[in-house]
């Protein structure tokens, strides 16, 4: 049995955008599974549908065994949510917060205290489990988020952008945590995250989503291995050139990457290149620099999407909206 499991999974917004779109998954137990993609993509909106907060358009999906329309309350008390826009409330210390999620979850408080503590030594917060949330650190803050969504010992657990907006170090202290979470508690983890090196680093498996639609899906070193060969990508002067260069590679599925770059999949560059400079060359044309990649994740992804993956900062608008909120609310 898969511990998620989607058929055509769509949605159509109200307002006619359709965010995610005909999604078909099927992920293990005990997996950490790995939805990448841009903003906007649909990996919310996604992980929202898998969760019950929102109901699709078309299409179902099971999670730990639930049908997600039909056994909502099943599906919400088997699975451990993280969303992408912190909830933990700022002006409770980390312990009020965690026992607040336990009792919503109806999770009686000696079992809670129990579990809580084992979830606080988990992740090294005990030395400020008992400060108040808002004097916490973006890392500290991240931590609490993690086990807040593990209080009621979920089968699933579901990390959108679990380290949006953390510095690196601290972001791959972050995985470390995730990992062994993963091998303590032996659940499933689904994560979403725009960032390359992290669905590189902590997923067995995934997918690439782009504009709603998976892209591809295997594990990393698979995808590498799809890609095959070099990737090379050759700079130009000017806009002009790139796409004069373009056109005359046409037979080697040249295509343009950035105003002033283009790219060339090749199994063997060295073989390759000196017939393609040549050819540029009858047409007076030198790039400026030729670069050969080895296939990373970030190959795979310019392959599959068709550009590369810019390293932004997530839904800074909804952030805004949150503090705003937050604010007004003292
Ligand atoms: N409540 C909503 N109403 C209308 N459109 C939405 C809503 N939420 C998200 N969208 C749109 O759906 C698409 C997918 O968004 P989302 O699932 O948040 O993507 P991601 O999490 O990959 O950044 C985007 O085009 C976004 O603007
Ligand atoms: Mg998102």
């Amino acid at each position: 049995m898969y511990s998620v499991e989607t058929y055509n999974l769509t949605k159509i917004y109200s307002n006619g955008v359709k965010a995610v779109d005909k999604i078909n998954l099927q992920i293990n137990e005990g997996e950490i599974y790995g939805l990448l993609g841009p903003n906007g993509a649909g990996k919310t909106t996604t992980i929202k549908m898998l969760t019950t907060a929102l109901k699709p358009t078309e299409g179902s999906a099971k999670v730990a065994g639930y049908d997600i329309v039909k056994e909502s309350m099943k599906v919400r008390m088997n699975v451990g949510i993280v969303p992408q826009d912190l909830t933990a409330d700022e002006d409770l210390t980390g312990m009020e917060n965690l026992l607040m999620v336990s009792k919503f979850y109806n999770v009686p408080y000696g079992k809670a205290k129990e579990n809580i503590d084992k979830l606080v030594k988990l992740v090294d917060l005990r030395d400020s489990i008992n400060k108040l949330v808002g004097q916490y650190s973006g890392g500290m803050r991240r931590r609490l988020e993690l086990i807040m969504g593990l209080v009621h010992n979920p089968r699933v657990l579901f990390l959108d952008e679990p380290t949006l907006g953390l510095d690196v170090q601290t972001r791959s202290l972050m995985w470390e945590y995730i990992r062994n979470i993963q091998q303590i508690e032996n659940i499933t983890i689904i994560l979403t995250s725009h960032y390359l090196e992290e669905v590189d680093a902590l997923s067995n498996r995934l997918s690439i989503i782009n504009k709603g639609k998976i892209v591809v899906t295997g594990t990393p070193e698979e995808l590498k291995k799809s890609i095959g060969g070099d990737i090379v990508v050759l700079t130009f002067k000017n806009g002009k050139e790139a796409l004069q260069a373009t056109d005359i590679l046409k037979t080697y599925k040249a295509s343009r990457i950035t105003e002033l770059s283009i790219k060339i999949k090749s199994s063997d560059f060295s073989k390759d290149s000196q017939t393609i400079l040549g050819i540029l060359k009858e047409s007076n044309l030198e790039p400026l620099r030729i670069q050969v990649e080895k296939p990373s994740l970030d190959t795979v992804f310019l392959e599959y999407v068709g550009r590369s993956l810019p390293d932004e900062e997530g839904d800074s608008d909804s952030r805004k909206m949150m503090l705003m909120m937050r604010r007004l609310r003292k």
